[in-house]
């Protein structure tokens, strides 16, 4: 446990100091998730170049395999005992929330951890997508505990939504099925 806390507790410190420097050596531009430059096209939201399902699937398990090792005997505690800034997530075994992170979010949106963090320092919260994944978190509870309630005559007994039910492997949820492909006349 005590050498766990001091390996935490460094990452935390040279997370800080890295933060500290960035703020001070660069200027203050805004650059938010989901706004593509200007010659990009428009569907492309995240600035890292985009990986096969394959790649990702093995980066995350890659990342879930280091972090696993730095929890080691401490998977069953509560990820707010084991982790630095946990809030949605508060209650859920340590080793659970990395399941949830491979799955749950890295999966259903069709991404790799450093999609939402800076490898290595998964305490910080230095991409927006990370706030953003809280409050789609935040939405989705409000989706089960206070809208689909309300919804009678419904299949499900209790009907839920998660992660995956609008997302289905993409960052950005489809407005429309896709595009059938034109016939094959119509190209002449
Ligand atoms: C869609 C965004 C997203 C993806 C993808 C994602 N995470 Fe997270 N991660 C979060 C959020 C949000 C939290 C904070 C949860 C909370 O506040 O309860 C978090 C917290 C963590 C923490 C706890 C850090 C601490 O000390 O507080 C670790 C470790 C972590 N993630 C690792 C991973 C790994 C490894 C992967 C890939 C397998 C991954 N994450 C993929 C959004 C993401
Ligand atoms: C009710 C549908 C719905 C659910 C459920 C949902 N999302 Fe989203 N999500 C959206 C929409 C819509 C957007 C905005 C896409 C856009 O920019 O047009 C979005 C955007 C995001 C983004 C920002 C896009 C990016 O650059 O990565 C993240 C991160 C994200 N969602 C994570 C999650 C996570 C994690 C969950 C589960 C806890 C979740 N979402 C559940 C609909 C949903």
């Amino acid at each position: 446990m005590p050498r766990l806390h001091l390996t935490l507790a460094a990452l935390s410190v040279t997370a800080r100091f890295a933060l500290v420097a960035v703020a001070q050596t660069t200027p203050a531009v805004p650059t938010p998730a989901g706004v593509a430059p200007i010659t990009a096209p428009p569907a492309v939201t995240a600035p890292a170049p985009k990986l096969t399902t394959e790649e990702a699937a093995a980066e995350r398990e890659k990342y879930v395999k280091e972090v696993r090792a730095l929890i080691v005997g401490h998977e069953k505690e509560p990820a707010e005992k084991v982790f630095k800034d946990i809030k949605i997530l508060k209650g859920v075994p340590a080793g659970r929330l990395l399941a949830i992170m491979n799955f749950g979010y890295g999966r259903s949106l069709g991404v790799s951890c450093t999609h939402c963090h800076t490898a290595g320092e998964w305490d910080k919260s230095d991409k927006p997508q990370k706030e953003i994944a809280r409050e789609m978190s935040r939405l989705s509870k409000a989706i089960n505990t206070d809208l689909l309630p309300k919804i009678a005559n419904l299949d499900s007994k209790k009907p839920v939504v998660n992660c995956t039910t609008c997302h289905r492997g993409e960052v950005k949820p489809a407005l429309d099925l896709p595009e059938a492909p034109p016939p094959r006349s119509a190209a002449h």
